[in-house]
């Protein structure tokens, strides 16, 4: 493969080390944002999924494209379809971020998408990572700053992932063939509790950090006043029914099978990110 790599989501907490990884092998990358953000090494493009006239361009000269889904839509397939129609019509590999759980029932939008790419004519990679751990940083900042996460997990545990080693899957999964046609459930290496993950971010900060279990209702609503559209804080509560069930605790080997290395425990996570929370 000697083409270009479109990096769609480029800028994000994905995009942003995947970016980097594959500059650093020495790929061709073409970074996709709205806002055409440059990025050391890559060739910056004006992408936005909410006009089409802009995929087409940016696709131009690409043989692989890394497919994100950007937060905050419901319609992930009305979304999505017409970069996957443009990727089959150029016959350009497509490494696609789901997630966790997605094959559990053909009905979720993200098996939609996947299963596009299954009954479709291009390699295909399919990665579900679990929980980022990343979003203690990003969805759970201001709480971890205010030393309180408060989420509708109950007691559930889940493998948290650092965005890192997603990147690191990714990027080998652009860079070779050997995994095409494959999907692989990315995991960190430990369940652990949001109360047990508060623990560990308490150390890494030196200062306590408390895990409060809240119902679904308030959760909602402290999302809708902080600014997040109903029904996607609706949707955000829903995806914490699969922790408290148990479903998001498994561990798997698919980080060190397709990198070559373990994934980072959430202790490495939170002394990388300390300066982060203020
Ligand atoms: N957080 C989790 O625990 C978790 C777990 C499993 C899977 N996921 C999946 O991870 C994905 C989110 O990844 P992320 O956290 O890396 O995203 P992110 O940090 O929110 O980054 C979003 C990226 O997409 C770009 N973008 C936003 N809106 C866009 C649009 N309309 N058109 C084109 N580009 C747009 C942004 O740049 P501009 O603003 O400049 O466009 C940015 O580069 C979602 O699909 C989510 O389902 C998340």
């Amino acid at each position: 493969m000697i083409g270009r790599i479109l990096v769609l989501g480029a800028t994000g907490t994905i995009g942003a080390p995947l970016v980097a990884a594959l500059v650093a092998g020495g790929q061709q990358v073409r970074a996709a944002s709205r806002q055409a953000a440059s990025m050391p090494g890559a060739e910056p493009v004006h992408f936005d999924y909410a006009d089409p006239s802009t995929i087409a361009p940016a696709f131009e000269g690409v043989d692989r494209v890394f497919v994100l889904v950007p937060a905050g839509t419901l319609d992930i397939v009305g979304l999505v379809r017409p970069v996957l129609q443009e990727a089959a019509r150029r016959k350009v590999k497509v490494v696609l971020l789901s997630v966790l759980g997605a094959d559990a029932d053909d009905n979720i939008p993200y098996r939609q998408l996947e299963l596009s790419l299954e009954r479709g004519a291009v390699p295909f990679v399919i990665l579900r990572p679990n929980w980022f751990a990343d979003n203690f940083h990003t969805f759970w900042r201001a709480g971890v700053s205010r030393g309180v996460i408060a989420v509708p997990a109950a007691d559930g545990k889940s493998s948290f992932i650092d965005a890192r080693d997603i990147a690191a899957s990714a990027a080998a999964a652009l860079a070779s063939d050997r995994f095409d046609g494959k999907a692989f459930n990315l995991t960190g290496p430990q369940a652990l509790s949001y109360a047990e993950a508060a623990a560990i971010l308490s150390r890494a900060l030196g200062r306590e950090i408390v895990y409060t279990a809240v119902d679904d209702r308030t959760f909602i609503d402290g999302l809708v006043a902080a600014g997040l559209a109903p029904d996607y804080a609706a949707f955000l509560a829903s995806i914490f029914h699969p922790v408290r069930e148990g479903w998001t605790a498994g561990v798997t080997g698919d980080v060190q099978a397709l990198t070559g290395r373990l994934p980072r425990p959430l202790e490495v996570y939170a002394a990388d990110h300390v300066g982060l929370w203020g």
